[in-house]
């Protein structure tokens, strides 16, 4: 078999049950990486991994809710028990609503009105989650010379978008440790990049029952006319920002959005 660009290589994938970190996972699993598909139904987490293990990769599902340290921790622990370190971690569930009552998206919420369990729950599952597994992957990678950090943000973070407060708060602040890391870990052999994506997903439609007319206007908007989508779109570039070619970046963002957002 022909090599490939991530043979030997171990990933951890969150929010890879459905979406965008799914397509992730099974883009990475064709490249050769041996993949940790972790979101916190296990139901969905071990149908995916069971998916890769059908086109001959190689993949655990671990339920793991990533709002809770000790989990977060324990899938990196469960990550080295299997497959011996973690070469690229990916951070991409992101938890919406409050823990009490989780929602698939964000609704409109003026500053104002900022609810602070919302504030806590989404930064929690968001900043701190991204944050928790960097801290718990970084001895693994700086031992290894090798490190492929991806995080996600969002454009809505950067413009300010409305009624998204606490989701535009937890989305700049990942973009922020994100570079911070990016100049700290660079000398470890470490790269910290960071996505921003737009693409039809079940977040995406949760958007859309909850805001039709923007979402309908969006994809006039979009110079590429289409919303991306997570396999086709997703996952190359993850592929890339995992592998030798983008040894040279760092601390960048990249806008997988066809074009929505032209920000200088
Ligand atoms: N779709 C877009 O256009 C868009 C735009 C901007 C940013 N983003 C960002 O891109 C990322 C992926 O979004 P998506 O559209 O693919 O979402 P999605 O289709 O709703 O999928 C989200 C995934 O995250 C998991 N998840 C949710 N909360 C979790 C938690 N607390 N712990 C562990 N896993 C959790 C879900 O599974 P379980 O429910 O089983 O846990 C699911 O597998 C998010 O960070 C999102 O903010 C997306």
């Amino acid at each position: 078999m022909e090599a490939r660009t991530l043979d030997g290589k171990v990933a951890i994938v969150t929010g890879a049950g459905r979406g965008i970190g799914r397509g992730m996972a099974l883009a990475l699993a064709r490249e050769g990486a041996k993949v940790v598909v972790a979101s916190r139904t296990r139901s969905t987490v071990d149908a995916v991994a069971d998916e890769i293990r059908a086109e001959g990769g190689e993949a655990i599902g671990v339920a793991c809710d990533v709002g809770q340290r000790d989990q977060v921790y324990a899938c990196v622990q469960q990550a080295v028990d299997t497959y011996g370190t973690v070469h690229i971690m990916i951070s991409n569930a992101q938890g919406f609503g409050t823990e009490a009552a989780p929602r698939a998206s964000t609704v409109f919420m003026a500053v104002e009105d900022t609810d602070e369990d919302e504030w806590e729950y989404t930064f929690r599952t968001g900043a701190t989650a991204s944050l928790w597994f960097m801290k718990a992957v970084f001895p693994h990678m700086k031992a290894q010379k090798y490190g492929k950090i991806i995080n996600f943000a969002s454009s809505s973070g950067q413009i300010g978008f409305e009624g998204n407060t606490c989701y535009n708060a937890t989305k700049e602040a990942i973009r922020a440790i994100s570079r911070t890391a990016a100049r700290e870990w660079g000398q470890h052999g470490i790269n910290v990049n960071i996505i921003n994506p737009a693409l039809e997903t079940r977040a995406f439609d949760a958007w859309k029952t909850a805001r039709p007319d923007f979402v309908e206007a969006l994809k006039e908007k979009i110079p590429m006319r289409r919303l991306g989508d997570p396999e086709r779109d997703a996952g190359p570039l993850a592929v890339f920002l995992s592998g030798p070619g983008s040894d040279y970046i760092t601390g960048s963002t990249f806008m997988l959005e066809g074009g929505m957002h032209t920000l200088p």
